[in-house]
């Protein structure tokens, strides 16, 4: 099976950081976009709450957990959804991964997905012997084979923001051809220069979300990426048909993670303190990049700057590790992505402050 699979990306770029952990002042690790602030308190108590749950979870979890869920998505993303369309999830990376298996998809089919993307969604449709299919926009593929079309917004890696026309027109193309569009939306609660739109709103969708799903995440909002806390919603015959296989597979989310969730999403407080930690970060990072010589591209959203010095993007990745300074190289998102590099600022104040002292002394 392994053998269907890219290489795992990561492992390329050991070398650079052993020569970025050698510098005098330690690795600014900028590569993997890990939170790296605490876990709110709010959440940490509601799962030390709950660690005496010795019997088995269900799929689905307890009404109160569905009901936070929908809760947040008519709060946060203006979604008119019941708590029977939605479905807790391991973490969305898994779903990403094994969505188009559970869905039933298989050779002949198509997986769509942006030109520059989070590498997994070419994993989910090469798991399932699926044709992963990459795409500027919609008009280009083939409406009789994609069976699933994933969008982004924000974007992992580039920050852009679709704005709602834009995926007004991949919901309109998707229930035309009749492929599910499911929606990463991951990175809705960090925009900084744009503001991010969920497919499920119905200045997007209208009044239904037939053949659509959307997305999300805890690990980013929440700094819960060890916690694996996320969930999908939408299409409640989808999200029914999920529920039934993932209820076969034991695909379940631990019951103190359930709790915790559910005081996540009821907190917005934790959501607009770490988002002040990331925009000083940004803001700092930004302009010490730009000073240095790197044009910004997109970046109104999510955790990265996608940024370039217009040539190949491990010759930069290699000159920032002389630095002391791990950057993740473009070409991990796609060959589109050759001459960039992303930026996550997911590190501590005082290692983006050494960072932005490197990166002026050196310019
Ligand atoms: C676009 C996108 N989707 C999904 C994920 C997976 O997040 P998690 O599995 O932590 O929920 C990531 C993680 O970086 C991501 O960038």
């Amino acid at each position: 099976m392994s053998d269907l699979l890219p290489v795992f990306p990561w492992d390329k770029l050991e070398p650079y950081k052993a020569t970025a952990l050698a510098h005098p002042g330690g690795l600014c690790d900028f590569s993997v976009g890990t939170p790296v602030d605490p876990v709110p308190e709010v959440i940490q108590k509601a799962l030390a709450a709950a660690t005496d749950t010795p019997g088995y979870p269900t799929v689905w979890g307890p009404v109160e957990l569905r009901e936070a869920i929908a809760g947040w998505l008519h709060r946060r993303c203006g979604a008119e959804i019941g708590p029977q369309a939605v479905l807790p999830t391991v973490g969305s990376k898994e779903l990403v991964a094994w969505l188009p298996t559970q869905l039933g998809l298989g050779p002949g089919d198509q997986v769509a997905y942006p030109r520059l993307a989070y590498p997994t969604y070419e994993v989910g449709a090469r798991l399932c012997g699926a044709e992963p299919v990459e795409y500027d926009s919609v008009d280009e593929l083939d409406g009789s084979r994609v069976r699933l079309l994933w969008v982004n917004s924000p974007s992992n890696p580039t920050g852009r923001v679709l704005g709602a026309d834009e995926l007004r027109r991949a919901v309109a193309w998707a229930r035309e051809h009749g492929a599910l569009l499911v929606s990463d939306e991951c990175y809705l609660e960090l925009g900084w220069s744009a503001e991010p739109v969920s497919v499920l709103h119905p200045d997007v969708c209208g009044a239904g979300h037939e053949g659509l799903l959307a997305v999300h995440s805890l690990s980013k909002r929440s700094n819960l990426a060890g916690y694996r806390a996320s969930f999908v919603a939408g299409d409640p015959v989808v999200v029914r048909e999920l529920l039934e296989v993932r209820k076969h597979g034991g695909m379940i989310v631990p019951a103190p993670v359930q709790a915790a969730t559910i005081a996540a999403l009821s907190d917005d407080a934790h959501v607009a303190e770490q988002r002040e930690r990331y925009a000083a970060r940004r803001s700092a990072l930004r302009a010490a990049l730009e000073a240095y010589g790197f044009r910004v591209e997109h970046s109104e959203a999510s955790l990265y700057l996608w940024v370039t010095q217009d040539r190949p993007c491990w010759e930069t990745v290699a000159e920032l590790a002389g630095l002391g300074i791990l950057v993740a190289p473009g070409d991990f998102y796609g060959p589109a992505g050759g001459r960039f590099v992303r930026v996550a600022f997911t590190a501590t104040d005082e290692r983006v402050a050494a960072a932005v002292e490197r990166l002026n002394a050196a310019r």
